[in-house]
């Protein structure tokens, strides 16, 4: 297919980047457009759903049936990605090709192969792709971030995030051909990527499967997984766990180190030196809707930072190689 060569790309970000929405008549695009028109233009949206016209009309911008049609008739810089896994890679290649940045719904990409082809085309059009992660600009993990150091020499963490869905998983998310995967890729993504950034990439993972339901043991896509990572220094190793179907909605990080405890639950964080007067707490006061408009805020406006977007694909690479790793030995 012969696509037009990109156009140069402009030296800053304009301030209100014209933005196209894909998957907008879903669950996270519905989520983010109201925080998105504080910060960008909407030029229209893409979604495949049968009522995503009416949708359109009601949100007041214009409906696109496809990537190819919004591109033809519509002048954007910017677009939104929040589709199904499975369509992911397909519509990121297409916009870049045209020469638009990217700001995506997670997975950055389901396998490494992929992630690097994605990475790879970025570089090539001079475009960013930004994977929209909540916790990265979450307070809370920059509260972490910050005094990791205090720890000492870093020998344990434990992490578990849990939802407590009453019934078995539905829609794109129970088929194998749409989801590509279970928990791991879908909850798990979040989760390994904080691993990512706060310690080095593990020397090997193992991981136990499991399954609330048969249809989805059927299908191989765990409703629970269990990870145990150990690292090439032999002093440092840690556990997940990761579910759907548990009694309670929790979240909660625990990293041990040499000289004091750190540990993060939803809005607030404590680290609690091993000898001194006693712990530094931390509590978010703004919303999770305000660190979802830092995060769109600061991608919009890094769309032209070429240092920010490498610093971004590496740790995505790095994110995707340990869960396509656990999928390819499980
Ligand atoms: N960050 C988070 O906390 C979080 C939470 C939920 C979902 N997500 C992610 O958001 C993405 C979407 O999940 P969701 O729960 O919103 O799904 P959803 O099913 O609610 O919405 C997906 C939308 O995409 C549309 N769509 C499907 N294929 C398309 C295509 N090729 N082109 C245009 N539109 C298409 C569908 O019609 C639908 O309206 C996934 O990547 C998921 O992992 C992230």
């Amino acid at each position: 297919m012969r696509v037009p060569a990109p156009a140069p790309a402009p030296t800053t970000a304009p301030a209100r980047p014209r933005t196209l929405l894909v998957g907008f008549a879903g669950q996270q695009g519905r989520e983010y457009l109201p925080v998105l028109r504080t910060c960008a233009d909407i030029a229209g949206g893409v979604d495949s759903a049968p009522g995503a016209g009416d949708i359109a009309r009601t949100l007041g911008f214009p409906h696109f049936g496809s990537v190819a049609e919004a591109v033809a008739r519509v002048r954007f810089d910017t677009a939104v990605v929040t589709v199904p896994h499975h369509a992911h890679f397909a519509v990121c290649e297409e916009l870049l090709r045209h020469g638009k940045h990217v700001i995506k719904e997670k997975p950055f990409a389901v396998t490494e192969a992929q992630a690097h082809r994605l990475a790879a085309l970025a570089r090539r059009s001079d475009r960013s792709v930004y994977t929209l992660l909540q916790r990265n600009f979450d307070p809370v993990f920059g509260f972490a971030r910050r005094h990791l150091e205090r720890l000492g020499e870093p020998y344990w963490f434990s992490y578990d995030y849990h939802l407590n869905l009453p019934r078995p998983t539905s829609g794109w998310r129970a088929r194998p051909d749409t989801a590509l995967g279970g928990v791991l890729l879908d909850m798990g993504y979040h989760l390994i990527d904080v691993l990512a950034g706060m310690f080095p990439p593990p020397a090997r993972v193992d991981a136990v499967f499991t399954y609330r339901y048969p249809e989805m043991r059927d299908h191989r896509l765990e409703d629970l997984v269990s990870l145990l990572y150990g690292y090439s220094a032999p002093s440092l190793a840690g556990s997940l766990r990761i579910s759907r179907h548990h009694y309670e909605k929790t979240e909660r990080l625990s990293v041990l180190g040499t000289r004091g405890t750190l540990t993060l639950e939803p809005g607030e964080a404590t680290l609690t030196p091993a000898r001194s007067a006693g712990p530094l707490r931390f509590v978010r006061r703004g919303t999770k809707g305000d660190t979802v408009r830092t995060m769109l805020a600061s991608y919009l406006r890094r769309l032209e930072d070429r240092a920010f977007r490498e610093a971004h694909l590496a740790r995505q690479l790095a994110t995707v190689r340990t869960i396509d790793g656990v999928y390819r030995h499980r």
